[in-house]
């Protein structure tokens, strides 16, 4: 079996993620289950981001340890990772003795082999980003990339000599392609980081010491981002000359999917550090677009925050897996609203989906009794029918090798459609008034069942409990895709599978508690 290794970037434990930064864990699921049931061994990490100086901070202000503070928060995400129902293997965290570990004995080596040297840091830091900023970097006195604060800063610190290895990596990009996607970014890195030339980088704090200790250095804490990316191999067995049979297994890692506003640390930093290692470098970095609130970011200062616990409340899980999966297109920004959301469940869930299964199941129950075969007397718009069902899975296939994930549910969606018209077009209810047309009748409810199973197929990844659902109603477990011919369907009794929402009475609802 292939592997298939893919990481989501780890969230900080400073505050409760919201629907944006859980968006990105329902992406790698959808991705990761994906390459499980097109028969990969896949391993699929995530986890919590739990050193740094916003963190001292935050857990001082609440009065409590940095180890109190980040216990809870990594509870906490990792139970809204599980309420989202994805797939991971493993949930790592930055505070693990062993990964420390790990850290520490990596900072030595690079120090040891000339990579990293004791200096003094003077320039401006982004303490919610934990990013270093020259003065012409800033943007009107505010980080570039946040537009937050941003202090002065002077303190003794290690820094990586970037320089050494910047040619190298320009190289590396240009002669590989398909390490960094979109293509959007790949040049913004070029052309914005690596053509002006690299600064060192400074890797260590010496002014705050929530974070792991440089081991011939103890005033010195390893930068948070070090620390944070070095999660990508340590949690597989990496040590720096005594990797295990895990390691060499895993890494490199086929796909780090991180947000667009951390690529530089994934496309820049993070090979840089690897080189120096003489590790390889992961096949695949994906910087995705946001998820915006009504167009606008997300903050809590705005009140303009969703979180996924709350909208899986109100909606269902497969509800908002469906519309972050959906709506955020492949390199640009998608926006999330209540009104939206409604839409589309009431578009697409409740009105194509479970519309044309409910209608289906129903028929077959009331016309066969719950028994069909295909009797194969076809009718003219049978074969634009079966044509859409057997290309389905190519059609999926290729727009998730090229995570266009949403295009690749748009696909689903374009059979689903197909197949209510196709309802319109046969008219099963005329069909049945007329002995002579019962075979024709139970042709068309078996290329209905058998289109909603190859549907359900690929909607698996996406839609895991829906697609359950429809197979306990179809009663099978034949995973069979494509058409097939001379099946018998037994199928059970419908079950709702979305109900269409009273947009006005819910939204008042959802005011009402706000
Ligand atoms: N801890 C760092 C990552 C270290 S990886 C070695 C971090 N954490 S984060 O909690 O701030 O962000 C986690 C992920 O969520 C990042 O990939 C980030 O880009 C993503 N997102 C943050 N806000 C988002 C949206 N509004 N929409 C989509 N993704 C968003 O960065």
């Amino acid at each position: 079996m292939e592997k298939y290794y893919i990481s989501t970037a780890i969230a900080y434990t400073s505050s409760k993620p919201h629907i944006g930064n859980t968006y990105e864990i329902v992406l790698a699921d959808a991705i990761a289950r994906y390459k499980r049931q097109k028969g990969f061994d896949v391993y699929f990490q995530t986890g919590t981001d739990e050193h740094g100086e916003k963190i001292q901070q935050k857990a001082e202000a609440k009065g409590v340890s940095p180890q109190e503070y980040v216990d809870e928060l990594s509870t906490e995400i990792k139970r809204i990772w599980d309420v989202m129902n994805t797939s991971y293997d493993k949930f790592v965290r930055t505070t693990d003795k062993k990964h420390e570990e790990v850290v520490q004995r990596i900072f030595e080596k690079l120090y040891n082999q000339g990579d990293i040297y004791k200096g003094t840091y003077e320039g401006w830091y982004c303490t919610p980003c934990e990013s270093f900023w020259t003065e012409t970097q800033l943007e009107d006195g505010k980080c570039p990339d946040c537009g937050g604060e941003v202090k002065k800063s002077k303190e003794e610190s290690y820094f990586f000599k970037l320089s050494k290895y910047q040619d190298r990596l320009i190289k590396y990009i240009e002669d590989h392609p398909e390490f960094i996607k979109p293509e959007s970014r790949k040049n913004e890195m070029i052309n914005n980081f690596l053509k002006p030339g690299l600064q060192d980088l400074c890797v260590s704090r010496s002014s705050f010491d929530w974070g792991v200790p440089v081991t011939f250095d103890k005033k010195h804490v390893v930068y948070v981002w070090i620390d944070a990316l070095s999660n990508y191999i340590t949690n597989i067995g990496y040590d720096v000359d005594n990797s295990s049979e895990e390691f060499n297994k895993w890494w490199p890692a086929d796909l780090h999917l991180v947000g667009k506003d951390i690529i530089r640390f994934h496309t820049i930093y993070w090979p840089i550090i690897l080189m120096a290692l003489d590790l390889p470098l992961p096949k695949q970095v994906f910087g995705h677009p946001w998820l915006l609130f009504n167009n606008d970011k997300m903050s809590k200062s705005k009140g303009n925050v969703m979180y996924a616990d709350d909208l899986v409340d109100i909606f269902g899980v497969d509800a908002i897996r469906y519309y972050v999966l959906h709506e955020i297109p492949y390199a640009n920004d998608g926006t999330i609203t209540y009104d939206l959301i409604i839409e589309r469940i009431n578009g697409d869930l409740a009105n194509v989906l479970g519309n044309l299964v409910n209608r289906t199941i129903a028929m077959v129950n009331k016309y066969f009794e719950g028994t069909v075969t295909n009797k194969n007397t076809s009718t003219e718009f049978d074969s634009d029918l079966i044509d859409l069902i057997n290309k389905l899975d190519e059609k999926v296939e290729k727009r998730m090798n090229a995570l266009e994930v949403g295009a690749a549910l748009d696909s689903i969606f374009e059979l689903l459609r197909r197949s209510n018209k196709y309802i319109d077009e046969t008219t099963p209810w005329t069909l049945a008034k007329e002995e002579d047309k019962k075979d024709q009748l139970e042709t068309v409810l078996y290329n209905l069942l058998e289109s909603i199973r190859v549907a359900a197929i690929n909607l698996e990844s996406f839609l895991p409990d829906t697609s359950a659902k429809i197979f306990d109603q179809l009663q099978i477990d034949n995973k069979t895709n494509g058409f097939v011919n001379d099946n018998e369907y037994h199928v059970g009794t419908p079950v709702p599978l979305f109900q269409r929402i009273d947009k006005d009475k819910l939204l008042e609802e959802i005011n009402n508690r706000q």
